[in-house]
């Protein structure tokens, strides 16, 4: 969805696709990565995810890159931080202990912001945009960022039922949108529907969450 969708949705407080834990695939999965600790895990469309405090527990840095600055004033919040801020071009940047959160617009980063990291971690953000823009998306992932592994966990479900977002990305529509630039192995693909009883009220019966471990084609 277009950015005023997004900045509304944190203004009211809409945001069921928020954990109150990090996610499991995190544990189960991300040392299949092999990303050493100490460097910058990329963390497009972050949210006030706390994911990125599970990445710092475990002894990474965390660049995130996220429209609403509710969400990131949020986040330091949560983590007991109070950032420093600066301006690049469009961008606000907060940044405070193993964190740097860059407010604005993801498909504005300038390629530099991204080159020292060494690995992302996408969940969520393919089924946050319509089908035009998980093209853009895919496109910006495939052309915009450096060699680095990603893990993606993503969600899909019958689009009969309900509308997003969350959209619906069946593993064929991430292997068509990203299955030429990158290697895609799926590393689980799970029945969530009892953890989603939001969906489940909006008319879902039942719900798959796929994670998939992408790597750069050579
Ligand atoms: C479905 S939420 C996922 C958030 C987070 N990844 C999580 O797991 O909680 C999508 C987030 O992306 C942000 N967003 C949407 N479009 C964006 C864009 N073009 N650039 C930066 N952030 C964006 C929204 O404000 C929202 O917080």
């Amino acid at each position: 969805m277009e950015a005023p969708f997004w900045i509304e949705r944190w203004q009211k407080g809409d945001i069921g696709f928020h954990r109150d834990a990090a996610h499991g695939a995190l544990g189960c999965h991300w040392g299949k990565l092999g990303v050493p600790q100490s460097s910058v895990v990329f963390v497009p469309l972050c949210g006030k995810s706390l994911d990125m405090a599970w990445f710092a527990a475990n002894g990474y840095r965390v660049l995130g890159v996220e429209l609403s600055p509710l969400a990131i004033d949020a986040f330091f919040d949560s983590q007991g931080l109070k950032p420093e801020s600066r301006s690049s071009g469009p961008f606000t940047i907060r940044t405070a202990g193993p964190y740097e959160i860059w407010c604005g617009d993801l498909f504005a980063l300038p390629r530099e912001a991204l080159s020292g990291i060494s690995a992302i971690y996408d969940r969520a953000s393919l089924v946050a945009l319509p089908p035009r823009m998980q093209e853009s998306y895919a496109d910006w992932l495939s052309t915009k960022t450096p060699d680095v592994p990603i893990l993606i966990v993503s969600l899909a479900y019958d689009e009969a039922e309900m509308n997003g977002p969350p959209f619906s990305i069946p593993q064929p529509r991430v292997r068509q949108l990203l299955g030429q630039s990158f290697e895609l192995d799926v590393l689980s693909d799970t029945d969530v529907m009892e953890a989603n009883a939001g969906m489940r009220k909006r008319g879902l019966t039942a719900l798959q969450e796929t994670v998939y471990l992408a790597r750069r084609r050579k």
